[in-house]
């Protein structure tokens, strides 16, 4: 890979230890996809926060590329974490919460942003075309379909040493011809609901592994993509899809999706017929319009004792729908920042059984979790929870 004289000081130490590592980091994975060059990126964002995967070690580690210089040379911004300030922070030990807030802060002084979400394009929205290190699966495939801006699917290391030089290597879909599709998706179903998408993402993801599908009668809203981009990164590697059909000279390999596809997904994501103890909402993140849906379909409803409601999102998501996130609290559910339950311990708080209208959540959460999952559309989600 041909990089620039500052770029080999780097590589060879002179700019310090934790620029060095970041090199390597960025130089190896140039050289293993056939990279010719670095590329400057617009952002970083970060996976790697949450405690109860990270665990101990590699809290060493950032201590150390912190205390040796490692500072952000692009705007860079942190997926959520294992806990919030408020709720979660009082139900586990103060152990984990110390723990969690060491990381952060080695974040923060490593000049990386704590926005604790996945949803990072609500807070700064980036670009079409503009280059990207995004480590957050479902925010990857959102930002290079929904948005059109360009980022690989980076790990945690390889989006932090992108934060810390403030470029990446120029491979995969930051080249042109990598964002082609070579599958036609015809969807022969109309999809109802939220969970549906996931659904349709979650088979999808199976099926294509890596290939890019273009979609013929595709009809979604943003929120809808976001979950079909989520399920589609959750069973697959997929980076990127195409909303539209290309012209009818492309001739691509053709996958037909029909209603008993879908059906048969979401029975494979329900795993148990049992009541919930917590109903989850807000994988990926909600965005104001979903905080709003969940407020207006609580309105003058009271929730019921022994089911807990938990939305999710982001802080600047929360601040911009105050009014909203009070009817929510005043029915009796958590509007949650910095966190969600795939990064913490519900499991440690008596939850066996879990309620989602998230494909992605129900994809993981029987591994990750250990805890039983039934995948419901949002309006039946908050019927569980709800009285009478
Ligand atoms: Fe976000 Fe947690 Fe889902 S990080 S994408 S809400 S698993």
């Amino acid at each position: 890979m041909y990089l620039t004289k500052q770029e080999e000081r780097m590589l060879d130490g002179e700019h310090g230890w934790a620029n060095e590592i970041a090199m390597k980091i960025l130089v190896r994975l140039g050289d293993l996809f056939g990279a010719t060059k670095l590329i400057p990126v617009q952002s970083a964002h970060l996976s790697g926060v949450s405690y109860k995967h990270l665990g101990d070690a590699a809290i060493d580690f950032l201590d150390e590329l912190a205390k040796e210089g490692g500072r952000a040379h692009t705007a860079a911004s942190l997926n959520p974490s294992s806990l919030d300030q408020k709720y979660l922070k009082k139900r586990y030990s103060h152990q984990r919460f110390a723990k969690q807030e060491r990381i952060i802060r080695l974040y923060q002084k490593m000049l990386i942003q704590p926005t604790l979400t996945c949803t990072p394009y609500y807070l700064q929205e980036p670009r079409q075309g503009q280059h990207l290190a995004w480590a957050e699966s479902s925010a990857v495939v959102y930002a290079n379909s929904v948005l059109k801006s360009w980022t690989n699917r980076e790990g945690a290391p390889s989006a932090l040493a992108a934060a810390l030089v403030g470029k990446t290597p120029d491979y995969g879909v930051h080249q042109p011809e990598n964002r082609q599709p070579s599958v036609l998706v015809k969807l022969e179903t109309r999809l109802q609901t939220e969970a549906d998408y996931g659904a349709l993402g979650i088979h999808l993801g199976k099926l294509l592994k890596d290939k890019i599908p273009a979609f013929k009668g595709l009809r979604g809203s943003e929120d809808e993509l976001k979950q079909l981009g989520a399920g589609m990164a959750s069973s697959g590697v997929t980076t990127l899809f195409q909303t539209e059909a290309p012209s009818k000279k492309e001739k691509l390999e053709t996958l037909t999706v029909e209603a008993h596809n879908i059906e048969k997904t979401t029975s494979s994501l329900c795993t148990t017929d049992k009541d919930p103890d917590l109903v989850f909402v807000g994988c990926p993140h909600c965005s104001v319009n979903e905080v709003k849906n969940v407020a207006e379909a609580l309105r003058g409803k009271k929730m019921r004792k022994d089911t807990e409601l938990w939305v999710c999102t982001s802080r600047h998501v929360r601040k911009k729908t105050k009014g909203y996130v009070n009817e929510i609290e005043r029915a009796g559910g958590h509007v949650l920042c910095d966190t969600c339950v795939l990064v913490t311990w519900i499991k440690d708080i008596g939850v066996d059984t879990l309620m989602t209208n998230s494909a992605k959540t129900a994809f993981y959460s029987p591994t990750l979790n250990e805890v039983d999952v039934i995948l419901r559309p949002l309006n039946e989600c908050l019927k569980a929870v709800s009285k009478g």
